[in-house]
């Protein structure tokens, strides 16, 4: 979606009643318009649109505020309760939570390099969270069920606007980040929005799955999680693409400890796990250009759990990473797919039916390079890691056999740790 086309439906949806976010919106539109202002008019103009970034007194005195991490058993236990009372406590914990941790975010935006800042996509992106954070902080004390009903369809809504940031914000990286050399900066700037964006949709997930019946849940945890079938639902998954987009998809094996079962919050997973196994995927299929879908090197999963972590080990034999490369890759923005157009075509096909599949989560952007990186960050926020082997020259045979590992180990401690 466009700056201008996202930002004006807001303001028809009378998201923006500040006259000062309207200004703001009319200072980066490019239509003919523009051109009558006088100079004068129009310094004034950009200065107001400016202050209306800084200038907002209840987010400054909420990013004071320090946010509340709870950990999974924490919400787990407070998901049970008589009649509604633990729906309304939650709700009434919401509200006090959710504009803290968003005008942190609003305050990384602003901490961001001015022509970063500047760019439409995280310009718009920057104004939805302070859209966001009104419409939450101006929310009236919820004492009732029924302002409890009112709060999560607030929230669900939101939840609803802002499926796509994850996608806005590689778009507004690729664009921007030819005017910055300091990689680390992006890093820590990504690595936070995205970790946190993550425990914000968490609690707002959990709160509205609290008022549904799930078997074996208790909000969105799932409290006797089958890792093995979170696997195959997402290996079914990124097959049917591949079948889809190539017309073959190797085969993906699982073995190790297939029948591991334990609590957890299999929101991360639903976006670590098809990121993962579509990059296998494409490089099996990739290197193996010439060969029909039952020769193509089998994708291999091995599960291991124990009473501290699970470790999920992806191996296939899709060439590889190049040395030059392996430093690269866990770059934001980093992606293969760039070097050719005929590459990017096929990315950006890829990427959009993942998207689609996808929705409810933060939405993988094959193509956008962020796949790896998103997905080490999110591991790294569950207690773990991911990495990256890749053994170049294994096998070597006059064939393409190099191969990639690669191995996500989460801490299953999730549960007790402070992470959402
Ligand atoms: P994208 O998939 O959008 O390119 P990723 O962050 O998922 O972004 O991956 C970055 C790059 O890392 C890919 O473009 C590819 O060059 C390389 N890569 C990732 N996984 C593998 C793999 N299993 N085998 C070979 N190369 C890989
Ligand atoms: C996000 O998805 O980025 C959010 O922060 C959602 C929240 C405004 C409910």
């Amino acid at each position: 979606m466009s700056f201008v086309s996202l930002s004006s439906s807001l303001v028809s949806r009378g998201y923006f009643s500040s006259p000062r976010i309207v200004n703001t919106l009319a200072y980066h539109s490019s239509t003919p318009k523009r051109l009558e202002y006088s100079h004068d008019s129009t310094s004034r103009e950009r200065n107001r649109a400016v202050t209306s970034y800084y200038n907002q007194s209840a987010i400054d005195n909420a990013a004071a505020k320090p946010s509340v991490r709870l950990t999974p058993s924490t919400i787990m236990y407070s998901g049970k309760g008589s009649e509604s009372t633990h729906i309304l406590k939650s709700a009434q914990y919401l509200q006090k939570e959710l504009p803290v941790r968003i005008a942190h975010r609003i305050v990384g935006f602003r901490s961001l390099p001015f022509i970063v800042g500047c760019n439409p996509t995280i310009l718009s992106v920057h104004e939805m969270y302070i859209k966001a954070f009104h419409l939450l902080n101006d929310f009236p004390t919820i004492q009732d069920m029924k302002d409890e009903e009112d709060y999560s369809r607030l929230l669900e809504n939101l939840l609803d606007d802002f499926v796509h940031v994850v996608t806005q914000l590689a778009e507004g990286f690729k664009g921007s980040r030819k005017h910055m050399q300091n990689d680390d900066l992006i890093r820590q700037f990504l690595d936070r929005t995205l970790t946190s964006r993550l425990g914000i949709r968490m609690l707002a997930m959990h709160h509205l799955a609290l008022s549904q019946d799930k078997p074996s849940h208790v909000g969105i945890i799932n409290v006797s999680m089958r890792l093995k079938d979170v696997i195959e639902k997402w290996a079914d998954f990124v097959t049917r693409l591949a079948q889809d987009k190539y017309g073959k998809a190797p085969r993906i094996k699982l073995s190790g400890h297939i029948n591991a079962t334990f609590p957890y919050i299999q929101l991360p997973l639903d976006y670590i796990l098809p990121e993962l196994l579509k990059n296998a995927v494409r490089a099996t299929i990739e290197s193996h250009s010439e060969l029909s879908e039952s020769l193509l090197p089998p994708i291999q999963i091995t599960i291991a759990n124990n009473d501290v972590d699970f470790i999920v080990r992806i191996s296939d034999r899709g060439g590889g990473v190049r040395h030059n490369l392996m430093s690269k890759i866990m770059l934001y923005n980093f992606s293969t797919a760039d070097l050719s157009d005929e590459l990017r075509l096929e990315s950006d096909l890829f990427g959009s039916l993942l998207e689609t599949a996808n929705r409810t989560t933060s939405g993988p952007m094959h193509g956008y390079g962020f796949g790896l990186p998103t997905s080490r960050a999110y591991a790294e926020y569950l207690g773990g890691n991911l990495q990256i082997q890749s053994l170049q020259g294994i096998g070597t045979d006059g064939a393409e056999t190099f191969s990639t590992d690669v191995l996500v180990f989460i801490s299953s401690g999730i549960i007790s740790r402070k992470i959402v």
